[in-house]
């Protein structure tokens, strides 16, 4: 087994930058579809309701980081998990936090946008990435989006093929490397190929489901939090959360942060125009809510409609 690579940081970020630049010459602008953050910035904390989902991350966040543990209970690290659940519900939230807390560098692949921009090429990109982190010791390997490797035209079949049975060799591969996990995300599990569903491959499902009533007051209150954080004063009024929440039947965490956005938007948009607005009421969310749910059909047929 492989222990954890002992560079230090500086070496790393020197490496990664490295990595990339010789990817980018070779592939091209790699943003929005590669991604590597030596240190991931959300942790647990920052992640609303979920409770059961964190509690099992918290067990591989043990096993990266204390590799005897899992050898101590006579058992093997787990080496791969899809996170699955509807959009905007916290998935790509759990991976960075995984990698947050395990102190592992996080390799985030777009998996989408990986396919869409080098096809053919995607399946040969992955390979590299999975090399990098195989070098680099601790690392989560985050495939989002896992559904876009199954490529539905007639003609791109045997280039999907191809491409998902590299990543399969990958995770494979990573059974002998006790620190490195793959983190799989998809809000269309029935479209994720059986091949990558596999003991030794992607094999802990974790539900990330839309949030309850508890859940939602406190992904809203974590996203006042951060506003009032960031502008070092208070910005919202006492809130009569019951009422709020009627209104916010099944929507999802990215739904609510972007509410309090808006009603925090308009507040600027006031006080821009010479007015002098005072702190977010109920009634100002409200309305925000109403808005939001007009339009929360038509968003949804923007962004998810080639999935409809
Ligand atoms: N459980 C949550 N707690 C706090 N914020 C959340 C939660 N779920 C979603 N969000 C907000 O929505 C955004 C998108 O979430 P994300 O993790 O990308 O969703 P997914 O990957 O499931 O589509 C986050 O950046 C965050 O602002
Ligand atoms: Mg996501």
């Amino acid at each position: 087994m492989r222990e954890e690579a002992s560079i230090g940081p500086d070496l790393l970020q020197r490496q990664l930058e490295g990595f990339l630049a010789k990817l980018t010459k070779k592939y091209g602008d790699l943003k929005g579809k590669v991604e590597i953050a030596l240190r991931s910035e959300v942790s647990f904390k920052e992640i609303g309701g979920l409770a059961r989902a964190k509690q099992e991350i918290q067990g591989f966040v043990y096993a990266l980081k204390s590799p005897e543990l899992p050898r101590k209970w006579g058992t093997k690290p787990h080496k791969g998990i899809l996170l699955y659940g509807p959009p905007g519900t916290g998935k790509t939230l759990l991976a960075r936090a995984l990698a947050h807390e395990a102190e592992a560098v996080f390799f985030h692949l777009r998996v989408s946008n990986v396919v869409a921009k080098w096809y053919a090429d995607a399946g040969e990109l992955i390979q590299e990435v999975f090399l990098l982190a195989k070098e680099n010791g601790r690392s989560i390997l985050f495939l989002d989006e896992l559904e876009a490797l199954t490529l539905p035209a007639e003609e791109a079949r045997a280039v999907g093929r191809r491409i998902v049975n590299t990543v399969a060799e990958n995770l494979d591969d990573l059974n002998a490397y006790d620190q490195i996990m793959a983190v799989a995300a998809s809000n269309r599990v029935d479209a994720v190929d059986p091949l990558l569903i596999q003991p030794g491959r992607l094999y802990r499902f974790i539900e990330v489901p839309l949030p309850e009533s508890d859940e939602k007051r406190e992904i809203f209150r974590l996203h006042q939090a951060r506003a009032e954080a960031l502008a070092g004063r208070k910005l919202f009024d006492a809130l009569d959360y019951d009422s709020l929440l009627a209104r916010t039947v099944k929507m999802s965490g990215a739904d609510l942060a972007e509410i309090v956005q808006r009603a925090l938007e308009e507040k600027v948009r006031l006080e821009g125009s010479g007015e002098q607005p005072g702190l977010v009421t109920t009634e100002d969310l409200q309305r925000v809510i109403e808005s939001y749910r007009r339009t929360q059909e038509i968003v949804e047929k923007i962004r998810y409609g080639q999935y409809l």
